[in-house]
């Protein structure tokens, strides 16, 4: 026999290992027999953990032919099945049958029948060689009744083999993507965590050094969508920082840029606090930027021009208004429930109706921009005014200018003062409907009169919250955003400040500005950028009630076309809409605490292997992980976010 280097197949299997036979196998299952001594030379066998049965002979003397091994996976222990006399005899063959090798014979003697049990096993696949090659079969081809197979637990380079093993059809797919999207150089995988079968975890990992390292292929989370699921406290946001770097160092190592936004609701990812090691602003300040609804130095404004973002601004002013504790007059809360969504045509029983309608709501945002004016807020350089007015009531107000040719702010503040002052006059002119009740109430705001003629601080209460109105921003936030991504840096959106309505608003606003610019470039024919959006509390955005058109779920079930990508954090699997979870490429998914949860995960790949232990282990970054790449979910202790590490990796230093 040629004693030359194992083939990849024979390298999977480690002697040391061996822990019994199968006694029982068919397409989908397998019963291992095993005993003590076996499975603690083994340093024991996890619930959950994968074994290895060689349909060769293993043993270093025997031959090399490598046929095939069969990976299985232990979902729980197995009663001997002594009332089948065939494995009654099976067995009794199977206590006096010599081990592979022998250090690992079991002790003989009066014990002996109380060590030895069964192992309940789910076949995962096959593997064999072709062309040199190792491969996978996700089932198994054909079995033998007769022969016993010998059984092992992998562990160290061996399990990780198996853990980071991608069929070369999958392998050459993401070649092939990864030219399309413009990748250079050899597919980028990044290690992220390493094996880890169950909650107690003395023996199975060994030693730090020992642990098999599992790898994410960066492949996998361009244009695609990846769930990350658990518990509170359980590591999601720690997953998420670990992608983010994942996707930052495969843009830097491939010169492809792509860009990254985090939603970040709680400030974690644009701040170092704490109780978390390190924020992504840290190890990648030159490429972040973050962005926050109030002034703070490092971040720049989410804020918008008041005059221009009507509808945003007013939100923000009622927010502050309402949470300042002022004392509100009947015009003041009118003011605070005003609502400036522009009057649709379906709306109005006509043309006429709609028209009327369309003159009112111009009059009414008028009058409101002149209450900014006065208030002081800064009106953008060549700020006009423009609204129509009948010539009766023009003539009457002020013969020399023409609203509908556009006024000043400042001529705008005049002519809504002076049309307070002859309301009468005007009213009985031209009817009590020439002005709608909203306008009247932001005249009387800017004339400090309320209707019976008493004093009202009016347009003085907005004068405290001018910082919030950006009257410099030419450029709409949205398009300063999306232009950052397009250059491939990270944005951070922190929405841990600042009024909830407006911060719902102003996400989806930005989500959607997004998915049209990006829809658009794919719709001329040239290639989208590449952007990952990243979101928490996902059930908020992409739940099951959520209606199929809106922005979120528009995204994530269509996004791909256009190159973006969106990783969705959420504690509750049920609440996300099934349709995207069914069209999800990769879940990460740590503790989840009830059958419901953890039923509805169960329908996805094989997640029902790890139904009990999902409920059972609470350990946080202890995640069970099916990637696109992956044929089968893996359990993986997943790394702390390093600031360090990362840092070292940026600067293309050695990490461990
Ligand atoms: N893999 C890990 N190894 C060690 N510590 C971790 C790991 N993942 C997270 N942690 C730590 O555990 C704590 C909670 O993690 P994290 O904030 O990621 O949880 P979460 O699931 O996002 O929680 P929440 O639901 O509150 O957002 C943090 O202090 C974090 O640093
Ligand atoms: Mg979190």
């Amino acid at each position: 026999m040629q004693n030359s280097a194992p083939s990849p197949l024979a390298a999977l299997i480690q002697p040391g290992q061996f822990i019994g036979w199968t006694c029982r196998l068919d397409y989908e299952q397998a019963v291992v027999f095993t005993s003590d001594l076996w499975k603690a030379r083994a340093r024991g066998v996890p619930h959950n953990c994968f074994l290895l049965a060689p349909a060769f002979d293993a043993r270093p003397a025997a031959s090399a032919d490598p046929g095939e091994v069969i990976l299985l996976r232990v979902t729980g222990a197995a009663p001997l099945p002594l009332e089948d006399e065939v494995l009654q005899a099976r067995i009794r063959q199977l206590k006096t049958q010599p081990a592979p090798s022998a250090e690992t014979a079991p002790a003989g003697g009066p014990d002996n029948d109380f060590q030895f049990g069964g192992l309940g096993c789910r076949i995962l696949g096959t593997f064999y060689l072709q062309d040199g090659q190792l491969r996978l079969g996700s089932d198994i081809e054909s079995y033998f009744q007769a022969p016993q197979l010998a059984v092992y637990r992998p562990t160290g380079p061996a399990l990780e083999a198996i853990v980071n093993y991608i069929s070369p059809e999958r392998a050459a797919a993401a070649r092939e993507e990864a030219r399309r999207l413009g990748l250079r150089g050899g597919l980028p995988r990044f290690p992220i965590g390493t094996v880890r079968y169950t909650s107690t975890d003395r023996l199975h990992r060994g030693e730090p050094g020992q642990q098999a390292v599992f790898h994410l292929n960066a492949v996998d989370f361009l244009a695609r969508r990846t769930a990350v699921f658990g518990m509170t406290r359980t590591g999601k946001s720690n997953t998420v920082k670990q992608l983010v770097s994942v996707v930052m160092h495969t843009s830097r190592g491939s010169g492809l840029k792509i860009g990254q936004i985090i939603y970040d609701l709680n400030g974690e990812y644009a701040n170092a606090n704490q109780q978390d090691q390190g924020s992504i602003a840290e190890v990648f300040p030159r490429d972040t930027i973050r962005y926050r609804m109030l002034p703070t130095p490092g971040f720049e404004l989410i804020l918008n021009n008041f005059f221009t973002q009507i509808a945003e601004g007013h939100t923000t002013l009622k927010g502050l208004i309402e949470a300042g504790k002022i004392h509100r007059t009947a015009d003041l809360e009118a003011f605070l429930n005003m609502d400036f969504s522009e009057p649709g045509r379906d709306e109005c029983s006509s043309d006429a109706e709609y028209n009327r309608q369309f003159g009112n709501f111009r009059r009414k945002i008028a009058a409101y921009q002149a209450v900014l004016a006065r208030a002081g807020y800064e009106p953008p350089p060549g700020f006009k005014i423009t609204f129509e007015a009948g010539a009766g009531i023009r003539n009457k107000v002020n013969p020399n200018v023409d609203p509908a040719a556009g006024l000043t702010p400042v001529q705008a503040v005049e002519w809504f003062q002076l049309a307070r002052q002859i309301q009468e006059e005007l009213i009985t002119a031209s009817g009590a409907d020439w002005i709608d009740p909203d306008t009247n109430v932001l005249m009387n705001l800017l004339l400090q009169r309320n209707d019976q003629g008493a004093y009202i601080p009016g347009f003085r209460l907005l004068q405290p919250y001018k910082d919030y109105h950006a009257p410099n921003r030419t450029t709409d936030v949205c398009d300063e955003i999306y232009q950052h991504l397009v250059a491939g840096r990270i944005v951070i959106l922190d929405l841990s400040v600042g009024d909830p309505v407006q911060r719902e608003r102003l996400g989806k606003r930005i989500a959607q500005h997004i998915l049209r610019h990006s829809m658009a470039t794919f719709n001329s024919g040239r290639l989208a950028p590449h952007i990952v959006i990243y979101v928490e509390e996902a059930h908020n955005l992409i739940g099951r009630n959520e209606a199929l058109t809106d922005i979120w779920p528009t995204i994530a079930k269509e996004g791909a076309k256009a190159r973006l990508a969106i990783v969705y954090a959420t504690q509750e699997v049920s609440t996300i809409h099934p349709n995207i979870l069914a069209n999800t490429e990769n879940i990460l998914v740590s503790h989840l605490n009830n059958e419901n949860e953890v039923n509805e995960l169960a329908k996805y790949y094989d997640f029902r292997d790890f139904a009990t232990s999902l409920i059972r282990a609470q350990n946080v970054g202890f995640a069970r992980v099916k990637t696109l790449s992956n044929p089968f979910v893996i359990p993986v202790q997943i790394d702390r976010f390093d600031p360090d590490r990362e840092r070292r990796r940026a600067a293309g230093q050695p990490t461990s």
